[in-house]
């Protein structure tokens, strides 16, 4: 009797076979998947930032240079450039001080929630700006207005001088209420804020500068 001629695609063995190998497969590029993304968001060292190998998360004395946001055309967004050193409130931190401030800056962070107005890295609320690049904002900048509405000489003194008193420096439509920031946890925070500003988050959030580009002080743009 001749052997009858089954299809392959309607034979049973075939696709017991086809799931075993495809769930294996996909097992195996799971598990490459998530230590490569182990690799990619684990933080660098200062050793890193010295020799100039560029991290994801840069290593906390990141705050000991100047962070710039370039538009990295084969990627197709911004990402942050770390330059040359600059004195962070008047001196430069070692690798331990730099840890503790970061440290102080996100426990201040959790503990005056600033994720129930905000969102950190996409994380939180939408009733103000996310302040993932807020470091890189032009207004914070020598050019911008804060500086000379705070009456401070750098980008970080005016930033630490208004999240002490938000109140005072109504600067969009929304305001930021004074939440009892003390001197030393706003100078955790502004360094909190400029090493999230130095985390390469391909791009987020999408079109940055552009909205930063259509801020106005005293305009109804609260972003
Ligand atoms: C009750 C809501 C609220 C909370 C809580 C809050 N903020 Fe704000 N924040 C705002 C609003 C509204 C603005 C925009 C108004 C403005 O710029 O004057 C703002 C603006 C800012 C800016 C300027 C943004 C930029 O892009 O330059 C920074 C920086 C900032 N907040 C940091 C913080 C930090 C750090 C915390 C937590 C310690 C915090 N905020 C908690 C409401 C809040």
């Amino acid at each position: 009797m001749a052997k009858k001629n089954v299809s392959v695609w309607t034979s049973i063995p075939f696709w017991r076979r086809s799931a075993a190998w495809v769930t294996g497969f996909a097992v195996m590029l799971l598990i490459w998947l998530s230590f490569d993304t182990l690799g990619q968001i684990s933080m660098g060292t200062d050793e890193d930032l010295k020799a100039g190998t560029t991290k994801r998360v840069p290593a906390p004395t990141v705050i000991n240079y100047n962070i710039d946001y370039k538009m990295d055309k084969k990627r197709g967004s911004e990402v942050p450039v770390i330059g040359a050193k600059e004195p962070f409130f008047g001196k430069e931190w070692s690798v331990e001080e730099a840890a503790d401030l970061l440290h102080l800056g996100k426990l201040t962070s959790q503990a005056k929630n600033c994720m129930n107005c905000h969102t950190l890295l996409g994380n939180g609320a939408y009733f103000a700006p996310d302040l993932t690049k807020s470091w890189l904002d032009p207004m914070w900048s020598a050019t911008g207005p804060m500086q000379a509405m705070t009456g401070k000489p750098t980008k970080e003194e005016a930033m630490a001088e208004f999240l002490i008193n938000p109140s005072q420096y109504p600067t969009h439509a929304r305001m930021m209420p004074n939440l009892g920031i003390t001197a030393e946890e706003a100078v955790g925070l502004v360094a909190f804020l400029k090493h999230m500003s130095s985390i390469d988050t391909n791009g987020f959030p999408r079109n940055f500068s552009k909205t930063v580009d259509q801020f106005k002080v005293g305009g109804t743009n609260a972003r």
